[in-house]
């Protein structure tokens, strides 16, 4: 009993000194939705949901954890039993510009294993030959990205979102010092190498957002260079996701100054960026088996900003954007027909995401073989 009760007073303390620093990140839902979940070290197919709100998340604990949540969220419990007048006011104030904070659990539960907050993001633009973007489309915050490495001194831009997660994903690549990768012989053996890199593997930016008119360019002069025909590998103007500033294509030094093809993925960098983009936010977006689905030949090259909790779960699920999108509409369907209201939803989702983590508390035995009791965040 004494243990149960210092575990208690533990885990008071330790979710004090948890929420300042998680309170400091009510603005970046990005960063609550917590690491890239490494496939490798994935037990199981444990979605992203499951792993932030639980399975199911409508069990009482996860209620209990919605008042932790609205607390966290700066609701002012005192406010209700002090009606003074004068003091009204900012309380009303303050539940406007939350609304999420009195959200109870939805009736109806979202059970799909990506949040609706991220599916409603600007991030999932799907454009292909059937999905076309006009000719005036534009980034909505565009960024410079002069200052990663570039293979040309030509000023590429992104859409902010998707070139902040790109500056980081270079800055990670150029922590690397020594990397394992496959290498394909042109018999198909493969070995293991070992790479080491004095100053860290780098990252070139190829190319990023093509206005329709530049794509245009590239598209009828590959055509031109390729007896009119239509190989597969540059997509014709309003079919390009480049117009939408959320992809980049990525090489290394070797392939810096030479024209790109399959055999770029022999490269440490390619198998870098294959392993590691989803944790960044981006998937690659031309993977060689869905070339039937997407349309464009396998490029190991071009990455495509989906956001972290979107890309994890496509790359745990082998899903490429078509696909993921047919999938996800069809949940929303689903939700809409079993009478899910997306307002709710998106509020209570809010609440979970600025919730400090839930404990669990686990019994074992100590060497004795006498229950103990340990806490695990
Ligand atoms: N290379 C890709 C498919 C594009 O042109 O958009
Ligand atoms: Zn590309």
């Amino acid at each position: 009993m004494k243990k149960l009760l210092c575990v208690l007073m533990m885990a008071t303390l330790l979710i004090g000194c948890v929420s300042p620093a998680l309170s400091e990140n009510l603005d970046d839902p990005d960063g609550e939705w917590g690491e890239y979940m490494d496939p490798n070290e994935a037990e199981g197919s444990v979605s992203v949901m499951d792993e932030h709100y639980g399975e199911g998340y409508a069990a009482p604990a996860e209620e209990a954890g919605q008042e932790d949540a609205a607390e966290e969220a700066g609701q002012d419990e005192s406010a209700e039993t002090e009606p003074a007048e004068e003091e009204a006011a900012p309380v009303a104030e303050e539940s406007a510009l939350q609304p999420a904070a009195s959200a109870g659990a939805p009736e109806v539960k979202w059970t799909y294993g990506v949040s609706l907050t991220s599916l409603k993001s600007p991030w999932l633009l799907l454009v292909n030959k059937d999905n076309k973007l006009g000719e005036d489309y534009e980034p909505q915050v565009p960024m410079k990205m002069n200052k990663l490495k570039r293979t040309s001194s030509t000023t590429w831009y992104l859409e902010e979102e998707a070139g902040k997660a790109l500056a980081l994903m270079f800055e990670a690549a150029s922590t690397v010092t020594s990397y394992d990768y496959v290498y394909t012989h042109s018999d198909g053996t493969q070995e293991i190498k070992t790479v080491e890199y004095e100053k860290g593997m780098t990252l070139y930016l190829e190319s990023a957002y093509r206005s329709y008119g530049t794509q245009a360019t590239s598209y009828y002069n590959r055509l031109e260079r390729n007896n009119g025909v239509d190989d597969g590998y540059v997509a014709m103007p309003g079919a390009s996701e480049h117009q939408t500033g959320l992809c980049a294509d990525i090489l290394d030094y070797t392939y810096r100054d030479k024209a790109m093809n399959e055999g770029f993925a022999n490269t440490p960098e390619a198998q870098w960026m294959l392993e590691n983009a989803a944790s960044f936010g981006f998937v690659l977006r031309y993977p060689k088996d869905k070339e039937d689905i997407t349309g464009i030949k396998y490029e190991p090259w071009h990455y495509r900003y989906v956001g972290k909790e979107v890309a994890q779960y496509m790359t745990l699920n082998n899903l490429c954007l078509e696909e993921f999108t047919v999938e996800y509409q069809q949940a929303m369907e689903d939700f809409a027909q079993r009478g899910g209201n997306e307002e709710e939803q998106l509020a209570y989702e809010l609440i979970r995401l600025n919730a400090p983590p839930e404990s669990n508390i686990l019994e074992e035995c100590d060497e004795t073989g006498d229950p103990d009791v340990s806490l695990i965040f």
